[in-house]
């Protein structure tokens, strides 16, 4: 990646728990990373292993009783963490948008595509006049390749792909610098997906954006992503650039991941699987999460846990194993 391209969010050490009746789950621990102007960084890991959690606090909207244990979120250099409410309504739209994973439970049944829109920019700009912000939802639904008359329909009489299409607009209508997707194709079939990708890689020129995608899918990631961050239990394993990643994977997880995506180029009898499951993140053991799932294990990594490290200028791993060698 060049080196000029200006960081626009930082998240530095970030950890969030959710205190539950029966322990705390630590959700995300200890987590960095930095996203450029323009870049589209794929944030991979298996359910549960946090993905979700970090997206929201980059809008500080975690779910309760989430609350962030420590670390920073910087924004062109401010802190989203201490924002004021105030300041963070009109954040959210404006600067940072999300995309979630289910469009029809993000939208309101009972308004219009229309609506939505009117309604969106009105919360963000009360004085628009009311010609304008048409103009604007029209020219969006253009760039989009959805048909006018769509304006007066209700989500229900919407297909899926459809719904998407006008989750992404309402993301996109204030004109913000950063996209969040939260798997955002796993309610669409394969071939709206694809459709899906292509929209997603248009408008990330058109708009200049900066994009978030997380997904456990990560030949998904692969067509998007310039970079990739490897995300198990609540820690980042590995972040490499996209080449990188698929080129030489450090991480043991990550090769295991790498196993797991379906490639047409070989002749896979069956889908392959990574054996075991991830840990209770309530209690968790000592040493590397991945451990007790590691092919590759050494006494070290049920003892300490690893730092990322960096390796390269744009490759870094959470490895004993890698660090061993290395030294
Ligand atoms: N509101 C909540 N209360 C308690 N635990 C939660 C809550 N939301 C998520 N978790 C737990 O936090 C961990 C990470 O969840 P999540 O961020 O949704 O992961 P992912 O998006 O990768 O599937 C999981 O163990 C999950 O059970
Ligand atoms: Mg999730």
């Amino acid at each position: 990646m060049p080196q000029l391209e200006k960081t626009i969010l930082e998240v530095q050490d970030l950890s969030i728990a959710y205190p539950i009746t029966i322990g705390v789950v630590r959700a995300v621990e200890g987590v960095s990373f930095t996203l450029d102007d323009g870049e589209a960084l794929g944030l991979v890991g298996e359910s549960g292993c946090g993905k979700s959690t970090l997206g929201l606090s980059i809008l500080k909207l975690h779910r309760p009783p989430g609350r962030v244990t420590g670390g920073k979120i910087l924004y062109r250099g401010t802190d989203i963490l201490s924002m004021s409410d105030r300041a963070l309504l009109k954040m959210r739209g404006q600067n940072i948008s999300m995309i979630f994973q289910n469009p029809l439970t993000s939208l309101n049944p009972l308004f219009t595509v229309e609506k939505h829109f009117l309604e969106t920019i009105h919360f963000h700009d009360a004085s628009m006049p009311r010609e304008r912000a048409r103009a604007a939802v029209g020219k969006m639904l253009e760039t989009l390749g959805i048909e006018k008359k769509r304006l007066k329909e209700y989500p229900h009489q919407l297909s899926g792909g459809m719904r998407q299409r006008i989750m992404i607009g309402l993301a996109l209508i204030m004109n913000p610098d950063i996209i969040i997707a939260d798997e955002p194709t796993t309610s669409l079939d394969v071939i709206v997906e694809a459709g899906f990708t292509d929209l997603l890689m248009s408008l990330r020129s058109i708009y200049k954006l900066s994009i978030i995608l997380i997904t456990h899918n990560l030949g998904l990631v692969a067509e998007i992503a310039d970079r990739i961050a490897v995300m198990y239990a609540g820690r980042l394993m590995e972040v490499a650039t996209t080449e990188e990643i698929f080129a030489h994977p450090l991480h043991p997880y990550t090769q295991g991941l790498i196993a797991c995506v379906p490639n047409i180029l070989v002749d896979q009898k069956e889908l392959v699987t990574m054996p075991g499951s991830p840990p209770d993140l309530v209690d968790r053991p000592a040493g590397c999460p991945f451990a007790p799932r590691c092919p590759q294990v050494i006494p070290i990594c049920r003892q300490k846990t690893p730092a990322l490290i960096q390796h390269a200028p744009s490759h870094s791993a959470a490895c004993w194993l890698y660090r061993q060698k290395e030294g």
